[in-house]
């Protein structure tokens, strides 16, 4: 599908459908309101007949309106109008692609680009209209033989319009085209990574996909294989491979358009490809679900993408420690001792915290390779998380408390949100170990603020860093779907950093 912007009455689109939205209490936008008048009340009559009261994300089309030259005429419920936020502009856009979807229409304009919100401007409308659009038309069908794949049918939808009110706003509406076009490009990357299954998406594929980045890309990539690892010590990442026949990898891939002497923002992903639990096995219910567990990892190739793709100027290195955590003769047991590539030993308490495992040398390395400005790394790190937060906001944990305004601004600019969580010192002794430096688990408070102790361990790991660890295992998928967050939060955030330099 292609996306457009552009600045015309509504009532003059010869197109397929064009998208008009009612606020609830049967009161029209300026949109519908002028196709009501070309058509001699047709908006009018159909709500006072009942049929679209503006229901929050309700839709309705009518076809054949008379002095339109659309084909369809879609109204959209938008809801109480002084209720009318940033969620409900998100969910009203969602659900005018779901109709469209559903609909054999070719082209579409949309006037809900012109829905106002305060501190919001049409840049930032026509981006999240695309980004929650392009969220609807997803679709992974992958993994479907042959037969369903042919019968599968493809949307109609070739090409969309989001209008703006004036020609003065086109630049800003082009400027919101551009940014979420590489953001929806990479938040797709991030999908289609994470909704593979672990025996297609293992440690290697991921490497192979790295590779394959570098030939589309001005990426270069790098592959530490298990001989390397172990010449650098890692004997943390190490130990939750080797429970497994799939060799581990750690990739790392060089975006490097900013300044020469300028050091790199770090993005450290876990990539771990199924997560079985290893020796503390996880119950049968859902594990299928631990697929998902490289979505931090697939976040990094996302992020990598669209800031390539938008040519931004500046420095990063994204890194993934990719492996699985399964069971086999060599695998973890609880009460090993392992040496990380910091020197820091580590009691291995339950092998189910294998996250923070291979996160820590992963992060030891970036901390000793680059000395990044910033670290930041995206874990589906701990079940805890997910009670604290559910799937609206990912949780963050940060030693730098401008690095974290910066994460959470970016957050709430994209909508796809985070909320900090402590990580103070306080709970330091909460993983002290009987005999090895740490504990891999709390020790003491056991199953209390387990998403906190997990960035505790890691900020043992990160203590010459600016760094903040975003724990996305609420967010990474929901249901068996993978979101691609936190994509849309990171290359805002980047994108941020690039602006910032420029003045
Ligand atoms: N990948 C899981 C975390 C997870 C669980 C994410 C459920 C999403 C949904 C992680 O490796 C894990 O197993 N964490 C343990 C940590 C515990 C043993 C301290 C957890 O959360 O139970
Ligand atoms: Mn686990
Ligand atoms: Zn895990």
């Amino acid at each position: 599908m292609e996306y457009f912007v552009k600045s015309g009455s509504p009532e003059k689109q010869r197109v397929a459908c064009i998208i008009v939205g009612i606020f609830d209490r049967r009161s029209p936008t300026e949109a519908a309101e002028k196709i009501d008048k070309v058509s001699d009340g047709a908006i009018g009559a159909v709500m006072r007949r009942g049929d679209m009261d503006g229901k929050l994300g309700s839709t309705l089309i009518l076809h054949n309106v008379a002095g339109s030259f659309a084909d369809r005429v879609m109204l959209v419920g938008l809801g109480r109008e002084r209720n009318f936020d940033e969620a409900a502009f998100r969910k009203v856009q969602a659900a005018a692609a779901r109709a469209l979807r559903q609909t054999g229409a070719i082209d579409a304009v949309s006037y809900l680009t012109h829905l106002a919100l305060k501190g919001r401007d049409y840049q930032w409308n026509v981006a999240q209209a695309l980004l929650a659009t392009e969220d609807v038309f997803y679709r992974f069908d992958d993994c479907r033989g042959a037969k369903a794949r042919e019968d599968i049918s493809a949307a109609k939808l070739e090409r969309y319009t989001f209008d703006v009110p004036r020609r003065s706003d086109l630049p800003a509406g082009e400027r919101g085209l551009k940014e979420s076009l590489a953001t929806a490009k990479g938040v797709k990357l991030a999908k289609d990574l994470g909704n593979l299954p672990g025996n297609i998406c293992t440690p290697s594929y991921l490497a192979e996909q790295a590779r394959k980045l570098a030939t589309q890309l001005p990426i270069k990539t790098r592959i530490l294989e298990k001989a390397d690892m172990e010449k650098l010590g890692m004997g943390s990442l190490l130990s939750v491979a080797k429970g497994s026949s799939e060799p581990p990898k750690l990739i790392i891939m060089e975006y490097l358009k900013g300044p020469k002497n300028e050091k790199p923002i770090a993005l450290v992903g876990k990539g771990l490809t199924f997560d079985a639990g290893g020796i503390s096995i996880k119950p049968a219910a859902k594990m299928d679900e631990m697929k998902f567990d490289m979505c931090g990892g697939a976040s990094v190739f996302g992020t990598l993408t669209a800031i390539a793709e938008l040519k931004l100027p500046i420095n990063v290195v994204g890194v993934v420690a990719a492996s699985e955590n399964l069971i086999n003769g060599e695998a973890n047991k609880p009460g090993d001792v392992v040496t990380s590539m910091s020197g820091i030993t580590i009691e291995i308490l339950n092998t189910d915290a294998e996250g923070r495992l291979i996160l820590c040398d992963a992060l030891t390395y970036v901390e000793q390779t680059y000395e990044p400005s910033f670290c930041v790394d995206m874990a589906t790190l701990t079940g805890a998380c997910v009670v604290a937060l559910g799937s609206v906001a990912t949780g963050l944990f940060s030693n730098t408390p401008a690095l974290a305004r910066a994460l959470l601004g970016a957050g709430e600019q994209s909508g796809d949100r985070a909320w900090e969580l402590p990580m103070w010192s306080d709970y330091d002794d909460n993983i002290k170990s009987e005999c090895a430096d740490i504990a891999n688990i709390a020790t003491r408070g056991a199953g209390e603020a387990g998403a906190t102790i997990g960035a505790v361990f890691l900020h043992r790991f990160t203590r010459k860093m600016k760094w903040a660890h975003l724990d996305i295992a609420g967010t990474a998928w929901v249901g068996k779907k993978s979101t691609g967050r936190p994509v849309p939060m990171l290359v805002q955030y980047l994108l941020n950093v690039a602006a910032k330099k420029h003045d």
